[in-house]
């Protein structure tokens, strides 16, 4: 009898053994990935201590920060439950270590998820956003995102803080740079495209990357263009501009978002109940969640919006902010929340299975680790060299071409003068991810390998970007007067834009100016390149230069395009996303601003009041003649379809990429519009003679309709207008 029960005791000693281990090594249904996701998350929540929950909400650092802005208190011995790091490395040696400890030494064995800002490319830098979207070519751009994903994942990098879509229309703002220019539905496609390319269809392969919608919402609006202060933002404003990018990012399945710094009209974006949970989760249903930006909830605190942290962490926590990005708030406090009864469990849950449920679709459970790989196998593969070029050539815009001085097709020779020809820092723009400067080709080799064997050349600096040394100016005008062309390298430094970059003006600093004005002493044709990451305010350099191509900060692989496109062998294809202004004194100036009550008076006294280059500005080599615009009706009732077309021929004597903008405007509304307002474009290849068709299919409640300062769309009976490059066509809504 002793000797059975004995027996029996080591049966069920050895079960719950068994059971134990097997619920460690596997068991467990969240751990079983053939279980459904939603189940496994259920699972696992029900098995979590609030403690580890908590931990879940959490995110700081692992590596070498490499961000001047942010600086933290560094957690030197992450514990293994934290729910996120930011990853500083470019490989994934210590990812692993750390996801080791997290897989083996916390309770749960919880992966971490690993995030990182690649905004242009992870190592493979390409444009700014800002000049990617000047190519009005969202597939491209979608395969740059699909690079850089690549490139991030096999690195060790699980998500990554990106696409930014702030409607942008202040110059001044050193974050224009990062986003995709003034107009929001233009924001939304290039948004939009970057979801796509970086999660694809699969987030757990092996190339691709969750997406970061930020800075929810508004952060563009920022006063006087100064970095992270106050926004006046009306709930109209808030609806007809700031959301829509965000509504199509969203659509588009974009994972996270991550709340914006500013203060919202009084209601600070990372403690806004409406814009994070009415808006975001209520409405629009987006299963995914927001991380906050770095510190900005301890930083409702100088907002002025909490006395402590502990209040922060209450605001941010209960207006639907789940993860906290450095403000050590979350782990603090928001236990001691919950056991106040500040905080309700059922909250804490809702965050915890949103951060989970992204970590399961990605994979982590089952795939923690990032295989080992060289620097050759992820980086600059030929592929992505090529899409980084590609990228950079349709990006660049050609904003004057006085008398066809471009192509430089019969030059000799070229003096390639200033402080961006041989300089490659500076082309590689803010946020450069890992990217340095000895991966990039500097223009003037650039020029050299597309003008060897056709022109010589000669380089001078001529000045510093910025300083009162006039040294280099007898060298460079020396060499202008020796060549047939001078190619003039202006531009700003990579650190005069990006975060934390304001300026008070949109000029070049007057050194370079002056460089320009003497070189034309020299009687020859010059040719401005410029290199910078915002709108500039060019009403001097204009008049000293024949022709300007903006190259914007073109990353690694733009030199050779630039030389392409100064020899003709690519035709220019960018037109601008952003105004450029006559003046820094015109700012805020952009295209879809709305109508003055007298559109004859109220203009500047001492300067235009038109910009110098507006948006959608941008030449070609070759010429495109636009046929009728033609409607399939004239008169529609609501739920009709219409459709426009357009035909474009090209009748110049080179192949060549048009850009067909499709604006509509509302003469009279309840609710007053924008002067006009981007609704469609596309860009199609046109060989010299060739005619193509451009087509815009309209949804009369998404292109016609506007929205009030509910969110509410509606449509009004009346008269609409379309407009696509200098033609009107009326059409007349029925009831
Ligand atoms: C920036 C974000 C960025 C974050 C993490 C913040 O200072 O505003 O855009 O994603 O830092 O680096």
């Amino acid at each position: 009898m002793r000797k059975k029960a004995l027996v029996y005791g080591i049966c069920l000693l050895g079960m719950v053994c068994t059971l134990s281990a097997k619920d460690k090594k596997g068991g467990a249904l969240y751990k079983d990935a053939k279980a459904p996701i939603e189940k496994r998350v259920d699972d696992l929540l029900s098995r979590m201590t609030l403690e580890e929950k908590v931990m879940q909400l959490n995110q700081y650092t692992l590596g070498r920060n490499n961000n001047v802005n942010n600086v933290g208190e560094e957690v030197k011995k992450v514990p293994a439950e934290i729910g996120s790091l930011i990853y500083f490395e470019a490989n994934p040696e210590l990812r692993n270590n750390m996801q080791k400890k997290a897989m083996e030494e916390s309770r749960l064995g919880i992966p971490i998820i690993f995030g990182y800002d690649a905004i242009h490319g992870f190592r493979t830098v390409y444009p700014i956003s800002l000049a990617q979207a000047c190519s009005w070519n969202p597939d491209l751009v979608e395969q740059a995102c699909a690079v850089s994903a690549q490139e991030a994942r096999m690195s060790g990098v699980d998500w990554t803080f990106s696409p930014m879509i702030d409607v942008a229309r202040d110059p001044r703002w050193g974050r224009v740079a990062e986003g995709y220019g003034e107009d929001p539905y233009a924001n939304g496609v290039f948004g939009a495209a970057s979801v796509r390319g970086y999660q694809g269809d699969n987030l757990s392969a092996e190339n691709r990357v969750a997406a970061c919608l930020k800075h929810y919402v508004g952060y563009g609006a920022s006063e006087a263009g100064r970095d992270y202060v106050y926004t006046e933002i009306s709930r109209q404003t808030l609806w007809d501009t700031y959301l829509l990018p965000y509504e199509m990012g969203v659509k588009a399945g974009a994972a996270t978002l991550m709340s914006s710094f500013n203060d919202i009209s009084g209601v600070p974006g990372s403690a806004n109940p409406y814009i994070m949970t009415e808006i975001l989760k209520n409405r629009w249903g987006h299963d995914g969640f927001i991380v906050s930006d770095w510190g900005a909830i301890e930083q409702l605190k100088n907002q002025g919006l909490a006395a402590t942290k502990k209040e922060a962490a209450r605001y941010a926590f209960t207006a639907g902010l789940e993860m906290d990005m450095m403000s050590h708030a979350y782990d603090r406090h928001l236990q001691e929340l919950v056991e106040e009864g500040k905080v309700s469990m059922a909250q804490v849950d809702e965050a915890v299975r949103r951060i989970l449920l992204l970590k399961f679709r990605l994979g982590l459970f089952e795939r923690p680790y990032t295989p080992a790989t060289t620097e050759k196998e992820r980086f600059f593969r030929p592929q992505s060299m090529d899409i980084a070029a590609r990228l950079a050539a349709e990006s660049m815009v050609l904003l004057k071409n006085e008398n066809n001085v471009l192509p430089l097709t019969d030059k000799k020779k070229i003096a390639v003068i200033g402080p961006m020809a041989k300089n490659g820092w500076d082309l590689l723009g803010s946020w450069r991810g890992h990217g340095k400067d000895t991966d990039v080709t500097m223009l003037y080799d650039g020029l050299a390998t597309e003008f060897a064997g056709k022109a010589e050349l000669r380089y001078a600096l001529g000045c510093n970007t910025q300083g009162e040394n006039r040294e280099g100016f007898a060298e460079a005008l020396e060499a202008a007067r020796w060549s047939d062309v001078v190619v003039l390298c202006l531009g700003e430094m990579m650190t005069w834009s990006g975060e934390n970059a304001s300026r008070s003006s949109i000029a070049l600093p007057q050194m370079q100016e002056e460089l320009a004005k003497e070189l034309k002493k020299a009687g020859k044709p010059v040719v401005l390149v410029l290199v910078n990451g915002r709108p500039l305010e060019l009403n001097r350099l204009e008049p000293v230069s024949d022709a300007i191509l903006e190259i914007w900060q073109p990353g690694v692989n733009g030199a050779l395009p630039m030389a392409g496109i100064l020899s003709g062998r690519i035709n220019p294809s960018g037109k601008l996303a952003m105004t450029f202004p006559y003046s820094t004194g015109q700012i805020p100036i952009y295209y879809n601003r709305r109508k003055s009550g007298r559109g004859h008076q109220g203009f500047y006294k001492d300067i235009t009041s038109d910009p110098l280059y507006p948006f959608g500005h941008g030449l070609s080599y070759t010429e495109f003649k636009y046929g009728t615009v033609t409607p399939s009706a004239t008169k529609v009732k609501r739920g009709d379809k219409l459709s426009v077309e357009v035909t474009v021929t090209n009748i110049g004597a080179r192949d060549g990429a048009e850009t067909v903008h499709w604006f509509i405007s509302d003469p009279y509304c309840s609710i007053t519009r924008p002067v006009k307002e981007l609704k469609h474009f596309e860009k199609q290849l046109i060989k010299a003679g060739e005619m193509k068709t451009f087509r815009f299919d309209i949804d009369l409640e998404r292109d016609f309709g506007f929205v009030n300062e509910d969110g509410k769309r509606f449509l009004e009976a009346g008269e609409y207008n379309i407009h696509v490059q200098g033609q009107t066509v009326k059409i007349e809504l029925i009831d």
